[in-house]
């Protein structure tokens, strides 16, 4: 029987910082608002010309580094993310080249903000089947190119950046289970609809969203999610050390928190200063937290996202 287990964390934040102080000269707002109703303080934002792929290369490297492997080892690359390089080829395949890691498949992923989790259920399968030993499993975005800089109520939520892990084949679980969703008939409440239609981007290029829907869609199925997982393992929520769920909103994520009666220092927070970089968010909340020594090895740890589409998960992890 294999499993899977998460053998290496790493992660990217482009140089430049937004604060929300920054913002008050582009739009109508302020810090106090920013971070009242969010728990934002500042964001990354990619540099002119940096590409999705870049932000990926540099988590991915980190992760191969600290998984003590090279990228001829990797067998499959997936990255999830909504912002691509292009329409194709896949942001994994640009990143495949980039790293040499000429043995590896590559495929993208697009769940919005739940990616990685279905990213990472995905990897799950492919090694429980025993098709590949090492995957390296990465969200990358940069959101904020899909961003309406004029409209105050959704430019100051997203940043940019990178996470990625190094999955591998183990005799022991790693990860216990993961559980995915989908309700597309929410798709009005958070999307970017155009489309490029015979050379030209037709409809919306910028994401709109209702926050207040999105908001108590997103604390009730985080709830459920984790509950559902606790239960499929036969186990109490006192067994958690950590929580680590999509980091969009301070407030959605104390919700889910009280939930779950999990105190709030057993939830890793990066919110405050990654803002919500969509696939990203999840598992550069996971290296910063690996790498501050919080996140440690034999500890349980949920990891749960929500996103548009609508989608939805968590992935139960034992370091
Ligand atoms: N600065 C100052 N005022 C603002 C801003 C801003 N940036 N944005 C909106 N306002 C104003 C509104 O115009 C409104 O003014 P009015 O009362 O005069 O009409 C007032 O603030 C309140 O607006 P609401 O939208 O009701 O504020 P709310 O408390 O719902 O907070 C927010 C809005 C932060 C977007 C919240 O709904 C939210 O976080 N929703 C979740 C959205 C989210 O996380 N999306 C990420 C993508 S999905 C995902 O990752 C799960």
């Amino acid at each position: 029987m294999f499993y899977s287990r998460i053998a290496g964390t790493g992660s990217y934040l482009p140089e430049k910082i937004l604060t929300n102080q920054a913002l008050e000269s582009k739009v109508q707002t302020n810090d106090e608002w920013i971070y009242s109703r969010t728990g934002i303080k500042q964001r990354h934002v990619a540099a002119e010309g940096q590409l999705t792929s870049d932000l990926a290369f540099e988590a991915a490297s980190r992760a191969l580094e600290a998984a003590h492997c090279t990228a001829a080892d990797v067998d499959l690359i997936i990255v999830a993310t909504t912002t691509p390089d292009m329409v194709f080829p896949s942001c994994a395949c640009i990143l495949q080249h980039k790293l040499g890691a000429t043995r590896a498949a590559a495929f993208d992923l697009q769940a919005v903000c739940s990616g990685f989790i279905y990213a990472l259920s995905t990897a799950d399968q492919f090694i429980r089947s025993g098709n590949f030993r090492k995957i390296l499993v990465v969200g990358a975005e940069i959101l904020t190119r899909l961003i309406d800089w004029s409209d105050r109520s959704t430019c100051v939520l997203f940043g940019d950046g990178a996470g990625a892990v190094l999955l591998e084949q183990s005799t022991l679980p790693g990860i216990l289970s993961s559980h995915l969703h989908a309700d597309g008939s929410y798709a009005p409440i958070l999307s970017v609809p155009g489309n490029l239609r015979n050379g030209l981007y037709e409809g919306g290029a910028y994401l709109q969203m209702e926050g207040n829907a999105v908001f108590k869609f997103a604390v009730k199925v985080l709830g459920e999610v984790s509950e559902e997982a606790l239960s499929a393992n036969h186990l109490d929520k006192s067994a958690l050390d950590w929580l680590i769920p999509h980091q969009a909103n301070i407030r959605i994520i104390q919700a889910t928190a009280k939930k779950l009666s999990l105190p709030m220092d057993k939830v890793i927070c990066t919110v405050d200063l990654h803002a919500n970089t969509s696939a990203a968010s999840i598992p550069l909340a996971l290296d910063c937290a690996v790498r501050d020594g919080r996140v440690r090895k034999g500890q349980l740890v949920l990891l749960e996202g929500v996103g548009g589409g609508f989608t939805w998960g968590g992935v139960l992890v034992r370091m």
